[in-house]
């Protein structure tokens, strides 16, 4: 194992005379693994390398981009028209954050499937859920930074879930908005949460994350050596692994190379807050299962599908290593932990492929909500379930926000909020079509033009308690 054989090594051997890496770096490059390899166990290697990437682009990006309201959109147009190859920066960047979202969740099926969450690797699984809530939230800071409509609306519709956290929705969203709704407040403060909270973040977490699979090392290579045939089939990782990794990076770099180049990141119009356009809001992808899940409950169960269930499965995701104490790992001996993700995976693809098709938020609301204008409203049968599917999470009887309770009609006629029969003098009117700002629902997405027509001419009949 000497290694004066090779003069060239000298280099080297200056370094270690130094710092002493030899015995790691020998014990690095010359550990015995599985000759062949599922490509499957290489995912988190094809996360690394297409965050190298996001890391590259986003540092040549942020040469050109200036963050704030007036100036982010025509920075971008400067960096796809006027920017040498600009456009082909950005498309990366794009490409390699809905790539990085898809790569994560997938390494983290293999992880589960292989059982590499159990004892001793639980560090390794918990750090990896926590990377994929940074993937995510990277994706959804960076998502609004273009500052065009499908930026603007989409950030308005995310920022707009917290609201539904009981006591402290109002404050996590305002937080998250820099107020009330969406401002060049909210775009400087995504910026520095996208370029220097979640790097560092990052960096921190996929530290442990990797310290700790060097430690325990990969489960295929401490099943590899378990088996009875001892070290016949193993090789040693350089050159063997060290040519298959370079393989499928290359293959990963040929793949976002080539959808960065056929298929272009948008850039809508410019946010416009008003939204006189009536342009759709359409939520990240990521959150379709969730609005289109949202679409089958009743509206009284909104909080639990936009908080609740997420909640959840951030305690099972989290929680997984100490739930599931089946020390087996052979996936055909943990029928109960694979059926039941297996019936996971099956509905959040589902729901997410629905929510595409019939992309946008509904506004017009489902069920009981007019989705035609109703030229006679009654109050209980078309007004009522307006308000009880889109503000009762803020109007409601205990809810204190803007002090109006919109579930009683008493409290409605109380505030004179409905009564003039002139219904464009009508608060509730003017809150729900923007001529009073805040714009009701407070941060969208905003009644359909149909309610809102149907709770004019409600208004305009004098607002009967019918
Ligand atoms: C996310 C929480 C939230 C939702 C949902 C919401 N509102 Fe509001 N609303 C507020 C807050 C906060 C205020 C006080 C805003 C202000 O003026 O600063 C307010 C104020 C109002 C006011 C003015 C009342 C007053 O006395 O100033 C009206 C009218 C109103 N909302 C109607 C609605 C209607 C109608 C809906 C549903 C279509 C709705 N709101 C949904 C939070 C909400």
């Amino acid at each position: 194992m000497s290694a004066e054989k090779k003069p060239r090594q000298t280099v080297l051997d200056w370094l270690d005379e130094r710092v002493g890496i030899k015995p790691q770096l020998n014990e690095l490059l010359y550990h015995r693994v599985p000759r062949s390899v599922n490509p499957l166990d290489f995912l988190g290697l094809a996360t690394l390398f297409v965050f190298i990437n996001q890391a590259v682009t986003g540092t040549l990006l942020a040469m050109f981009y200036q963050a704030s309201s007036k100036t982010a959109y025509q920075s971008i147009q400067y960096i796809m028209t006027k920017v040498p190859l600009g456009w082909v920066i950005r498309d990366l960047h794009y490409w390699g954050a809905n790539a990085m979202v898809v790569l994560v969740a997938a390494h983290m099926l293999r992880g589960f499937y292989v059982g590499a969450y159990k004892k001793p690797r639980e560090i390794t699984w918990i750090t990896g859920v926590v990377l994929l809530f940074i993937t995510i939230l990277f994706a959804f800071t960076g998502y609004l930074l273009p500052w065009d409509q499908q930026s603007y609306w989409a950030t308005m519709v995310g920022t707009w879930m917290p609201f539904y956290t009981p006591f402290l929705g109002i404050y996590i969203a305002y937080l998250a908005r820099g107020g009330a709704y969406i401002s060049g407040l909210t775009l400087t403060r995504f910026y520095a949460v996208h370029m220097l909270v979640l790097p560092a973040l990052l960096l921190i977490f996929f530290g442990i994350h990797f310290a700790m699979v060097l430690k325990n090392q990969m489960l295929i290579v401490e099943e590899a050596e378990a088996k009875p045939k001892g070290t016949k089939g193993l090789v040693t990782f350089y050159p063997y692994t060290v040519f298959q990794m370079t393989m499928l990076v290359v293959v990963v770099a040929a793949i976002l190379l080539f959808l960065a180049l056929s298929f272009h990141a948008p850039l809508l119009a410019p946010a416009d807050p008003l939204n006189k356009a009536h342009y759709t809001p359409v939520p990240l992808w990521f959150f379709y299962s969730i609005y289109q899940l949202l679409k089958y409950i009743p509206p009284a169960l909104d909080p639990l599908g936009i908080i609740g269930l997420p909640l959840v499965a951030v305690i099972v995701l989290v929680g997984l290593p100490f739930f599931d104490k089946n020390p087996r790992r052979e996936p055909r001996r943990r029928p109960f932990a694979m059926s039941a993700a297996g019936v996971i995976v099956v509905a959040v693809l589902g729901l997410t492929y629905l929510g595409a098709e019939q992309q946008g938020v509904s506004t017009s609301g489902g069920g009981t909500t007019a989705t035609t204008v109703v030229a006679k409203p009654t109050f209980s049968a078309d007004i009522e379930p307006i308000f009880q599917q889109h503000c009762a999470v803020c109007h409601g009887p205990t809810t204190k926000s803007g002090g109006l309770d919109l579930t009683s009609y008493a409290s409605i006629a109380s505030m004179k909020v409905a009564t003039p029969t002139n219904y464009k003098q009508a608060l509730l009117w003017q809150k729900i079509e923007g001529v009073a700002q805040p714009r009701m629902p407070l941060g969208g997405p905003y009644l359909s033009k149909s309610t809102i027509q149907t709770i004019a001419n409600w208004i305009a009949e004098g607002a009967p308690d019918n």
